[in-house]
């Protein structure tokens, strides 16, 4: 098997306790070898980042997540302040920065809002896709490339740890398939989201060819 990929996930849920799917989501992927989970609150409780430490985990990582519930069609207040701190001119972007460059960056968010409801006709008139852009267009601006949203809807409709183990599950799936390199990168490249047709996007030993 050739060497995995590194991913750091930066997590940031101010109200950890009072969460009812980031904080499963997170669990699954805790103590598993090649993956970093940095949760952001717990660290920075003051939102006093200390830019060097996470440039330097930006440096020693392959694919960047971001995890984190949807507040007010974006992210938790310290994910924007991260942004503006750590991905510095010259560090992310601009004249000699490149370090991040060749890397990828994925969205693993969770909304209140329901899939009808991110469209034309629904509550909230834009797409989900729409809704990332700026996510998106940062992480191109850095040379990163931007995987489909892993994007887990409708979480008050979400009833029984049975609905929530299904996406806990998919998510466990992904982020593997993500570190031991056994996505179908083209078929993913495709997809508006990472967790629809998981199944036909990961490389079982029968079907592989590999492909970057
Ligand atoms: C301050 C705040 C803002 C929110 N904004 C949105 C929003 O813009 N769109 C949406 O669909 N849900 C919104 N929600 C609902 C959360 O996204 C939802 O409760 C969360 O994803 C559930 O995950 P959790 O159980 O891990 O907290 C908001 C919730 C809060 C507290």
């Amino acid at each position: 098997m050739s060497v995995p990929n590194r991913i750091l996930v930066l997590f940031a849920h101010p109200a950890l306790e009072r969460s009812r799917v980031n904080r499963h989501l997170i669990q699954a992927l805790k103590g598993i070898d090649s993956i970093t989970i940095h949760d952001l609150y717990e660290q920075y409780p003051n939102l006093h980042i200390h830019v060097k430490h996470e440039q330097r985990l930006l440096l020693d990582h392959d694919i960047i997540v971001f995890q984190h519930p949807f507040y007010w069609y974006s992210s938790p207040a310290i994910l924007k302040e991260w942004q503006d701190l750590v991905l510095e001119h010259g560090f992310a972007y601009g004249h000699g920065g490149t370090a991040l460059q060749g890397k990828k960056f994925l969205s693993v968010i969770t909304t209140g809002g329901s899939q009808e409801a991110y469209c034309r006709q629904g509550h909230n008139f834009f797409t989900i896709r729409e809704l990332l852009a700026p996510f998106e267009q940062t992480a191109r601006l850095c040379g990163m490339e931007y995987l489909p949203p892993f994007v887990v809807q409708g979480t008050h409709q979400l009833h029984g740890s049975e609905q929530i183990s299904k996406h806990v599950n998919d998510y466990h799936k992904a982020i593997m398939a993500l570190r031991d390199d056994t996505m179908h990168w083209d078929q993913l490249r495709q997809q508006k989201f990472l967790n629809h047709n998981l199944d036909q996007t990961i490389r079982t030993p029968e079907t592989s060819q590999h492909a970057q």
